[in-house]
């Protein structure tokens, strides 16, 4: 969330596809229509997936979904099958986002890849999240170090079905649009601990609605382990502490429901929106 969006076909050389030209190529197409129909303020572009990009995604989820039936929120399953989300092929963010807008009034924007955190936070304002469209590397269906589509669309986008959920998320965008650079800081930590790393707790168990661990096979099997210190959702604490944006999470929040984390957050977001 804090790349300038300059260096987005940048890889690093540890990327699994810093050595692949083809995919590298392939990154730059996706990037450069996204970036077209983003600058004519279009919807998201239709993306000709190839066939080895579809069999990444059908790998993916194939390992994913049976991890979700266990681990994540009822409310991000039940949202998430309702979606136009097939597990053979890659979907087209434009479908996905007419589906959202039709059922909770929010949408997706497509984005070549990360921005920074007012202009990410900020479309939220606007009821929008912004998705990259371009997927993983084949050699490692289970790692991306960066957020794909795999990401955006099997973590984030069910959420958005939700109306508290819609409603806490377009608060946090109204405030980054108004926070100064204190406040800035204390949302994208509201969001890390929430949208990203999030935890509901439903009946006796604790599950997941959080995107980074919904999408990372890694996380999704610690956060609930006896390493992580997960304690219940104090805004207060939740705005002060630092999180690590390239670790697996040591301490997560754990929200009653999507009700409460609106109405707990709600005077902190309305006093910078309105400060
Ligand atoms: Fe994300």
């Amino acid at each position: 969330m804090t790349t300038p969006i300059k260096d987005i076909t940048f890889l690093p050389l540890d990327h699994p596809g810093a050595k692949d030209l083809t995919y590298r190529a392939r990154r730059d197409e996706i990037a450069a229509v996204t970036l077209a129909a983003r600058l004519e303020g279009k919807l998201p572009p239709a993306i000709a997936y190839t066939r080895e990009e579809d069999a990444t995604w059908k790998t993916v989820l194939g390992k994913l979904k049976p991890l979700h039936l266990d681990l994540a929120s009822k409310s991000y399953l039940a949202a998430r099958d309702l979606l136009p989300i097939s597990t053979e092929e890659v979907p087209q963010l434009a479908a996905l986002g007419q589906a959202l807008r039709d059922f909770s009034g929010f949408s997706v924007g497509a984005v070549e890849g990360l921005v920074d955190g007012r202009t990410f936070l900020g479309a939220f304002a606007e009821g929008k999240m912004l998705c990259t469209q371009y997927i993983r590397h084949a050699s490692r269906p289970e790692y991306t170090p960066e957020p794909d589509v795999v990401h955006e669309v099997i973590g984030h986008v069910p959420m958005f079905m939700n109306p508290d959920f819609v409603a806490f998320s377009r608060l946090i965008g109204q405030a980054a649009l108004k926070a100064g650079p204190e406040d800035l800081v204390k949302l994208e930590r509201l969001y890390w601990f929430t949208l990203e790393f999030g935890l509901i707790q439903e009946g006796r168990d604790t599950r997941i609605y959080g995107a980074g661990l919904l999408s990372s096979f890694g996380e999704i099997q610690h956060c609930l382990g006896a390493e992580v210190d997960r304690r219940p959702f104090d805004l207060s604490e939740v705005v002060n502490t630092d999180y690590e944006y390239s670790q697996m999470q040591g301490k997560l929040f754990v929200i009653d429901s999507f009700e409460q984390l609106r109405k707990l957050s709600e005077p902190f977001l309305n006093s910078i929106i309105h400060g």
